[in-house]
């Protein structure tokens, strides 16, 4: 039988993951937003690409719950998006009510499924949800590491002017300005970049990755980003199902790993069929230690705030 993946939130970021997932025949899907119509034509109006894709997965377009039932993994993306000038963490009061509704709603219809969150702020939303859901750390998991690497990777293949699938790179820490792109463990083809680039051009490639999602909300206008984020997510969705046991960099609960106590940040893991199979922890210079720290400092203030009101 094929797995069954809830995608909730239909705005661009879900229908595009919806759309991924189902046309890489990873799961089934079951599309669910409020807003009537708007899941059940955008899962029509992918189905009946299905005959020109060929891919046999199903997707449905959904305003009950009820449908999500038993579902693998759960992946929220519902929730405002920024614009220009605004911060991730300017949204975290409205979207931490969505985000609160969306887990009270789905947590006993999926009492075994794996929770991908993908709403901003994403560090500050998936402990919420860890918190609320009762479901151990393992299976909350955020998706943002992903997408800061990959934006990481795909700068510094347009640097050196090589395919960014030799590229090799991770970005740790809170997915806001405060994140924290590792050059030392970053290589292509094995060779590592501090010996391909200067370090001021580094440093230029660090900035534009830190400030990836504010550089498409500016040339938007409105809305954010959604074909890089839902690719992330996606690897997340398939490494997981599939049992992959990749290691990827995800917002995890920390509970003493990299000296962090108590909150969400992103680090490298292992995501298999469990969720979290593995927090990999990896020595970093004294500057990156002391960036994450500070990044996992500015979680922890916005934490403490919106756990306030639950
Ligand atoms: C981004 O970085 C939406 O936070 C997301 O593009």
């Amino acid at each position: 039988m094929k797995n069954k993946v809830t995608v909730v939130g239909a705005g661009f970021v879900g229908a595009t993951c919806a759309q991924r997932i189902v046309e890489k025949d990873i799961a089934n899907v079951v599309l669910l937003d409020v807003v009537e119509g708007l899941p059940q034509g955008k899962a029509l109006d992918i189905m009946e690409s299905a005959p020109v894709e060929g891919f046999t997965s199903k997707i449905v377009g959904t305003n009950e719950y009820k449908d999500t039932e038993n579902s693998d993994i759960i992946v929220i993306v519902a929730g405002m998006a920024r614009k220009p000038g605004m911060s991730r963490d300017d949204l975290q009061i409205i979207n931490a009510k969505i985000v609160n509704e969306v887990v009270m709603n789905v947590k006993d219809l999926s009492p075994n499924a794996i929770i991908i969150i993908v709403t901003n702020p994403l560090d500050v939303m998936t402990y919420l949800t860890f918190k609320i859901s009762g479901f151990p750390g393992q299976r909350v998991i955020g998706m943002a590491g992903i997408l800061d690497s990959a934006r990481y990777r795909y700068f510094i293949s347009q640097a050196l002017g090589v395919t960014s699938n030799q590229v090799q790179a991770m970005v740790f820490g809170g997915h806001g300005d405060s994140m924290v792109p590792i050059p030392h463990y970053a290589t292509v083809n094995g060779i590592p970049i501090t010996q391909l680039l200067s370090k001021k051009k580094i440093e230029e490639i660090n900035q534009r990755t830190k400030n990836g999602g504010a550089e498409i909300v500016g040339l938007l206008k409105m809305g954010s980003a959604y074909y890089a984020p839902s690719a992330a997510a996606v690897e997340m969705v398939k490494s997981i199902l599939y049992n992959e046991n990749k290691i990827l960099p995800c917002s995890v609960y920390l509970n003493g790993q990299y000296g962090l106590e108590d909150v969400y940040c992103g680090v490298p893991v292992k995501l298999s069929r469990k969720g979290v199979e593995k927090i990999i922890e990896l020595e970093l210079t004294k500057e990156e230690k002391l960036a994450l720290k500070k990044s996992s400092e500015t979680v922890k203030e916005n934490i403490i705030k919106v756990m306030a009101l639950y």
